[in-house]
């Protein structure tokens, strides 16, 4: 297991050149008006919202969200703020998740798809299960989990699963007995899922055998074995493990079976078959799942979020915002390991009784089109995806999509600012610019989009995700806690004033980090039960233009967006020092042109071993076994030495601006400055290498001091 540096607290991130810092800018654009098409139709047409969700009607605001569900027990508070920056909704109401994503749908629309699976392989037709099949394999394994895994309200299960229906099955059969889920992305190591297992105390791990990626089947199952030592060397034992294959009864993985701990799905479940479980009435703060995600720390944390405020954010924002209604095939080609899948493939639109599609595999195979095939031959009229995978497609095929019938109303898009060039391509290409193009921009902490236009009332801007979505009312400090007024050109902070039903609850099992992580910064009285006293700060930086709409610059932290996907570089880093060979390792974010950013390793030697090229290997193979191919590394730069401050801390901000060919400032503080022109030559070769300074705006942005 990688050792864990100790914990910085946010303040003390002086030697860093963040994301945001490296950030480019595009000039403002005008807006684009949606089509009056687009309009008739939507669900969110009434300008009359912005009254409605203004700061002076928070927090009963929101009944609007809590309405779209269904309780079995209505609420009697809509916000319970007396112990702020913790906050219940709709408190004292009871409610089931899978009951709102599938029971109540069932008399209108039982004979509907619910999902829709397209496995990678081309000769595989799509697969619908309507909602009568869902609500039956839903209940099925409901009882699995109760009846021979043993699980009750309250526990903790980790699921380590590709795309596939049976994920999204998983996910509602733990919610149908209030079992508390934590998703794993698929494409995360063992060591990683394990992690995660034992953080959560999770006795029982769910996985599959096998999956396609890229034209290959990947043996998924390998990683199981390690997950449950690496559980079982933090203190938790896995004593069941349920596998899903992905052809059932068919084996796809060369891993033994472990007897008395590994059992198969489809055989287990057959005495459950066509049998029904009531769903269990949960309270509206009982915890629906976890989702661990990268901060600045190297472990992980698992953001814990709620069942009633998180399901009505979702169903809100899904109907809102992407514009979900029953009649729409709906995809989203992000994967359910992520928040995104969580809020805007399984829960949002399943809430709203939408055709949700699940596609297997990678977006380029068998070749950039592939997309487009599907969404054409699946009717599919909203389309929501990430730049990074826009940046691809337009890169390899860019007149692919004019060869499709395609018919997109609302295509939405999130994880990494999208730049005009990029979004100008998806509005007229992809959209043939009949489609609205809606950035939202939010975060696995916030449960739902926070910054995004209201695609039939806000013009579209390319390159800013828009104003706060109805309710959120974003404001942009600098770091004294002053506000940065819109139209200043200043980037700064980007904070929430105040709470919403989606924001997550707490860290699991760590609540002051919760509140030291987040509201902390901001807040000026720590004794204030007043929830206007506790801004909820992202971590990202940002600019407000005079019409309030925000452009989100990145992270301010030491976390790294690579196509969309947050990694931490201190987790990074660990994986780094677990090379014997390896003194120290600094990771840094590097501008790419596709994936947006790419972590970039820097590494120094134990006394008397020399550079070689199987160091770089072994540091790659460390990296990809403590967390994921994910976190594979555009470089690996063995150094002579760290450029260091006097104390001893290592300037980040120095190989960040020599990995992006910016200008490295001053480093007269240093230790060691002779080392700076040595990195400098060694990265960006012998000649003189034309630097860039960072952005104007972006220059005098933070307080960096050492
Ligand atoms: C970070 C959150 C929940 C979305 C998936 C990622 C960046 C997200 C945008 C956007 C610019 C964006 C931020 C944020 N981000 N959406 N539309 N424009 N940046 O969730 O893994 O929790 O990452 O992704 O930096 O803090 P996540």
């Amino acid at each position: 297991m990688a050792p864990s540096p100790p914990e910085t607290p946010a303040k003390e991130h002086t030697s860093e050149l963040t994301e945001a810092e490296i950030a480019v800018h595009w000039k403002e654009e005008e807006g684009f008006i949606p089509q009056p098409k687009f309009i008739g139709q939507a669900n969110l047409t009434d300008p009359a919202v912005n009254e409605r969700f203004s700061l002076e009607h928070f927090p009963e605001c929101f009944r609007e969200f809590g309405d779209m569900l269904t309780w079995d027990k209505y609420w009697t508070q809509t916000l319970d703020s007396s112990n702020a920056p913790f906050y219940q909704w709709f408190a004292g109401g009871k409610l089931n998740a899978s009951y709102n994503c599938i029971d109540r749908h069932l008399a209108q629309y039982g004979n509907k798809a619910a999902v829709i699976f397209v496995g990678e392989p081309e000769g595989e037709d799509p697969v619908a299960l309507t909602y009568n099949e869902l609500y039956a394999r839903v209940n099925e394994f409901a009882l699995l989990l109760r009846d021979f895994a043993g699980l009750k309200t309250g526990d903790r299960v980790t699921i380590h699963m590709p795309m596939v229906a049976e994920l999204p099955i998983t996910m509602l059969a733990c919610a149908r007995l209030g079992i508390i889920h934590t998703v794993v992305f698929g494409g995360f190591s063992g060591e990683a899922a394990g992690r995660r297992a034992a953080d959560s105390q999770s006795r029982v791990v769910i996985t599959m055998d096998g999956y396609y990626r890229n034209g290959k089947m990947i043996d998924h199952l390998q990683n199981l074995d390690v997950a449950c030592e690496t559980a079982k060397s933090e203190g938790q034992v896995v004593d069941k493990v349920l596998i899903w294959q992905r052809y059932p009864g068919k084996v796809s993985s060369a891993k033994p079976l472990v007897p008395g701990r590994d059992f198969l799905v489809n055989e287990a479940v057959k005495p459950f078959k066509n049998k029904i479980v009531a769903p269990v009435s949960m309270p509206s703060e009982a915890p629906l799942f976890l989702m661990y995600t990268s901060g600045t720390t190297g472990r992980p944390k698992g953001c814990q979020h709620s069942t009633g405020g998180y399901m009505a954010y979702a169903a809100g924002t899904s109907k809102w915002i992407q514009d979900i209604h029953p009649t729409d095939v709906y995809w989203c080609t992000a994967d359910i390991g992520w928040i995104t899948g969580h809020t805007y493939i399984v829960y949002g639109p399943l809430a709203l009784a939408g055709t949700t599609v699940i596609y297997e595999g990678v977006p380029t195979f068998p070749d950039a089109n592939r997309l487009w095939r599907i969404a054409e031959r699946l009717g599919v009229n909203i389309f929501h995806t990430a730049p990074t995978a826009i940046r691809q497609l337009r890169k390899l095929a860019p007149d692919g999509p004019k060869n499709f019938r395609t018919v997109f109303k609302n295509m939405t898009t999130v994880g990494e600012p999208i730049e005009p060039t990029t979004w100008h391509w998806f509005y007229e290409t992809v959209g043939k610019g009949k489609a609205a193009v809606t950035d939202t921009w939010w975060q696995t902490e916030t449960g739902g989009v926070v910054c995004t236009t209201k695609p039939a009332l806000d013009k579209m801007k390319p390159g800013s995700a828009g104003p706060g979505a109805p309710g959120i009312h974003c404001v942009i400090f600098d770091e004294n806690g002053n506000e940065i007024p819109p139209g200043s050109n200043r980037a700064g902070n980007i904070c929430v004033r105040n709470p919403w039903p989606g924001l997550m609850q707490t860290i699991w099992g760590d609540p002051e980090k919760f509140k030291r992580q987040y509201f902390v910064k901001y807040n000026k009285n720590p004794n204030s039960k007043d929830w206007r006293d506790w801004p909820y700060f992202a971590g990202d930086g940002a600019m407000e233009s005079a019409d309030g709409y925000f452009r989100i610059l990145g992270r301010i932290d030491d976390v790294i967006n690579v196509a969309g996907h947050r990694l931490g570089t201190k987790e990074i880093e660990s994986a780094c020092l677990t090379v014997p060979e390896v003194a120290e390792a600094a990771v840094v974010p590097i501008m790419d042109e596709v994936r947006g950013r790419l972590p970039e390793v820097y590494v120094s030697l134990k006394p008397g071993i020399q550079p070689s090229k199987a160091i770089e290997d072994k540091v790659v193979r460390a990296i990809e076994t403590e967390i994921g191919k994910i976190a594979r590394p555009s470089a690996v730069r063995i150094v002579p030495d760290m450029p260091k401050t006097r104390s001893g801390k290592i300037m980040r901000r120095v190989l960040a601006s020599i990995s992006n060919t910016m200008e490295v400032g001053d480093i007269t503080t240093l230790a060691n400055p002779d080392i700076v022109e040595q990195i400098r030559l060694q990265v960006q070769g012998t000649g003189k290498v034309q630097t860039k300074a960072a952005a104007p705006e972006i220059k005098d942005f933070g307080a960096k001091s050492e």
